[in-house]
């Protein structure tokens, strides 16, 4: 049976598009297109760094990525509206479905794991201003090997870290990178879709559960065979 959730941050539990009130006072309408290309690139950047053994903290990602998506509609942001922006990312909040769905999860005896690409005091400050760190038994950063999600050695950690067969432990995740890069070590995965008309990858491989929540995800998660 499933022991330990580990929960991605960034999209899953924390709402990244809620600093989209702060980007629009910034960059005035393009503040949907700054928001989503900024995600995009923070990600692909990610990605690029782990392929090139070129680490960095992951915030370093995220201030690259904004400047990059404001270039491209041609704005250039001065230090002081980039630290502002930046300081909004680091505090965003929580979707209102979370803290109810680990409150309900630690009610259950499970053991659960904030995992993610961001630092440990970056996704410690995040947790503690959206007012859920005191659920979590741990926060597992990608930071301690150095590479970023989905490189298998960020999951090799994350597993080492709940000392569980990989089986056991269940990675909550509204990314499909991290949900297929955790398959592919052994976890078992569910994929929450907030946004009906994403899809997941066509690599022949499905999630073990779809939520389009967290209502529900600890019975869901608990119904798991092993
Ligand atoms: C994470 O929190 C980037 O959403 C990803 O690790």
């Amino acid at each position: 049976m499933i022991k330990a959730v580990a929960f991605d941050i960034y999209g899953t539990l924390i709402d990244t598009q809620a600093v989209l009130g702060q980007l629009t006072q910034v960059v005035g309408e393009k503040a949907v297109d700054v928001a989503k290309t900024w995600r995009q690139k923070q990600l692909e950047y990610s990605f690029r760094r782990g392929l090139m053994r070129d680490y960095c903290d992951f915030s370093v990602c995220t201030r690259e990525a904004l400047i990059f998506a404001c270039r491209e509609q041609l704005i250039e942001l001065d230090s002081a509206e980039i630290q502002v922006l930046m300081n909004t990312y680091s505090e965003l909040d929580a979707f209102d479905d979370v803290s109810s769905a680990l409150e309900e999860m630690v009610g259950s005896g499970l053991h659960l794991y904030a995992f993610s690409n961001g630092s440990k005091q970056a996704v410690e400050r995040l947790l503690q201003h959206a007012n859920i760190l005191a659920y979590f038994t741990e926060i597992v950063s990608v930071e301690s090997v150095r590479s970023f999600k989905p490189a298998p050695e960020v999951y090799d950690h994350l597993v080492d870290v709940c000392a569980l067969p990989s089986a056991e432990i269940c990675l909550v995740s509204s990314n499909t990178f991290d949900v297929l890069g955790a398959m592919f070590s052994g976890l078992k995965c569910a994929w929450v879709n907030r946004d009906s008309a994403a899809q997941f990858d066509p690599w022949g491989i499905k999630p073990h559960i779809v939520l389009g929540g967290l209502a529900g995800a600890c019975h869901e998660i608990q119904s798991l065979d092993v």
